[in-house]
């Protein structure tokens, strides 16, 4: 790879959408970052909330359903890993919703998941999949309203040209 090669390192694995498959997600993303000790274990916690999260509330939660992680980081910013996790939607069962952070009041017992990734990551957000151009389950992206991709980034040091994420492509 010569120094003016940008080059997108994307590592991406669909797990079952049942909270059993959490820990397998969490320890997989934690060893695709293991070159980047500073921020494993953030990367590793917040995993885990955005797929609880996406088995949770949505439909990629219903049997049968799926939830991708993707980890990618890219030459022309060198300064971030991104962690994304794309869920299949809305369930029918539940009312419409979007990843929102909120503060819970002290006593109560959860609500704190997004809380805990803004508070791990520099940043974090969350977009629709579209289908074009966008990352999403293959074929899943027009008959699934409200897929979303949650996203959150984290900084590192430095990416130096022969670290790579572990089983990237
Ligand atoms: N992938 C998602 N799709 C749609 N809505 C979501 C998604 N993730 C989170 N939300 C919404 O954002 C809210 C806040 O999420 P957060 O993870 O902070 O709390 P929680 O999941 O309700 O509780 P906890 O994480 O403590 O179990 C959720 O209650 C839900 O309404
Ligand atoms: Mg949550």
């Amino acid at each position: 790879m010569n120094d003016n090669e940008v080059y997108p390192v994307r590592a991406t694995r669909t797990f079952p959408g049942v909270p059993q498959e959490c820990g397998a997600a969490r320890a997989w993303a934690k060893t695709i970052v293991q070159a980047f000790p500073e921020i494993s274990d953030a990367v590793e916690l917040v995993t885990s909330e955005l797929f609880a999260n996406a088995v949770r509330h949505t439909a990629s939660g219903i049997p049968g359903g799926e939830v991708e992680v993707a980890v990618t980081m890219t030459g022309d910013r060198p300064e971030c890993i991104r962690l994304e996790v794309t869920d299949q939607g809305r369930r029918p069962d539940r009312p419409w919703s979007v990843p929102h952070a909120r503060m819970p009041s002290e006593d109560s017992q959860g609500g704190r998941g997004l809380f805990i990734a803004s508070a791990l990551s520099r940043e974090w957000g969350r977009f629709p999949v579209t289908g074009s151009g966008a990352h999403h389950l293959p074929g899943q992206a027009h008959d699934r309203p409200g897929s979303m991709i949650t996203w959150a980034e984290f900084p590192v040091h430095q990416i130096e040209r022969d670290l790579e994420l572990a089983g990237a492509s």
